[in-house]
């Protein structure tokens, strides 16, 4: 058992006014596991997260829908009704029992989405693109299956502060659960990455065009997240070079740089960086190193937080060369409740099931035991 090797990730740090003991962080994991029609969490969904939960540790919570409209799969939670608040109340207390930290992550899924998740509603986008509901591979999990995403329509000008509401609504939703502080989803192809990737923004107005422009609309958002809670409890996630849910831009590092020092300003808990080795939720480039959090930590000025393809040694390697302050394990903590004790005592990883990623019961979910020293020493 070696843990003299993996002193960097246990070692204290803080996002802003969040105290952590170590630096194993929970990336968001959407597991579909709230209770329908309301996508109320339930206590399903709160004995996961108490399992996954440690002692000075931050758990970000699974993407969690900003309205009904905003919903792009089935069975992810909210954070727009009362009912949804008090499911969250749960989950928040039964992390705080072991010590732990939890923020949740606000979510618009954009065009990818169905209308039977809407509410019957066209999804909207920065643009309308065909060919994403005509070619996609990108499918979405609906009551009727995995199906391709509807046509979409592009948000008008005058509809937008609605949006930027909605997020607002939510934030403070999210002070109500007990959260710990919020975190942008601003990754992955969902409403606000829309806006920034030239692929699917096609807008001649201000939300289009220019990088400034594309980024208007997530630093609209920050701005009205940041009316509600401290700007050291809010995070923003990027996924700069992310090709999932069919983005591209033609010049990444300019916009997302341009994201990073733009988001300078606000004195954010953290920037959440996901590596373009991954797509979603798998690994694409397999062995490339960490170069997104590298480059963009030259620009930000608080903390990040390095996702994607990170195995132990590497997430160790990368916070004691302090090119992130920590790292999120998405895949692994599915599996391994207790991740960072295994991390930091070289205890052997589980492996995880895709095939109950996104089930609906327990199997899967709350049935992957802690390791038990005991057993395995007999
Ligand atoms: C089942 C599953 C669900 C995911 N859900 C979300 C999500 O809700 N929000 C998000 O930002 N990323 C989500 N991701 C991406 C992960 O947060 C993470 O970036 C990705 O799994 C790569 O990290 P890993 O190699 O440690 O798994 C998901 C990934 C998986 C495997």
């Amino acid at each position: 058992m070696t843990t003299k090797n993996r002193l960097a990730l246990f070692t204290p740090v803080e996002f802003g006014a969040i105290k952590l003991k170590h630096r194993v962080v929970m990336a968001p994991l959407t597991r579909s596991r709230s209770i329908q029609p309301n996508s109320v969490p339930g206590d399903l969904m709160a004995e996961y997260y108490g399992q996954r939960a440690s002692d000075g540790g931050l758990i970000i919570a699974e993407a969690t829908n900003i309205s009904i409209t905003s919903r792009g799969w089935l069975g992810a939670p909210g954070l727009y009704s009362q009912e949804q608040v008090q499911g969250w109340r749960k989950i928040v207390s039964a992390v705080h029992a072991k010590g732990g930290k939890i923020v949740a992550q606000l979510w618009h899924t954009g065009r990818s989405s169905h209308v039977s998740l809407t509410g019957g509603e066209a999804p909207v986008s920065a643009s309308v693109n065909p060919s994403y509901w005509e070619n996609t591979d990108h499918l979405t999990s609906t009551t009727g299956g995995w199906v391709t995403p509807s046509p979409h329509r592009a948000l008008t000008i005058p509809e937008i502060p609605r949006i930027v509401e909605d997020y607002r609504k939510a934030a403070e939703h999210a002070k109500q659960a007990g959260f710990d502080g919020i975190e942008l989803h601003a990754a992955n192809g969902y409403l606000i990455d829309q806006f920034l990737q030239d692929n699917s923004n096609k807008r001649t107005d201000e939300y289009g065009g220019s990088i400034e422009n594309r980024s208007r609309l997530l630093l609209e958002i920050v701005e009205a997240l940041t009316s509600v809670w401290p700007s050291d409890r809010v995070g923003v996630r990027i996924g700069p070079g992310g090709t999932w849910n069919d983005m591209a831009d033609s010049n990444p590092e300019a916009l997302f740089g341009y994201v990073a020092e733009q988001l300078n300003r606000f004195g954010l808990a953290y920037l959440h960086i996901i590596e373009p080795r991954v797509k979603g939720n798998v690994v694409i480039h397999e062995g490339q190193a960490p170069i997104a959090a590298e480059s963009l930590g030259k620009i930000f000025k608080g903390p990040i937080i390095a996702a994607g393809g990170f195995e132990p040694d590497g997430a160790e390697e990368v916070v004691e060369k302090k090119i992130a302050a920590a790292v999120a394990f998405g895949r692994h903590f599915v599996s391994n409740p207790d991740l960072p004790r295994r991390i930091q005592e070289g205890l052997p990883l589980a492996e995880y099931d895709r095939d109950t990623f996104y089930s609906f019961d327990a199997r899967g979910y709350t049935d992957y035991p802690a390791y038990d020293t005991e057993l395995t020493a007999k």
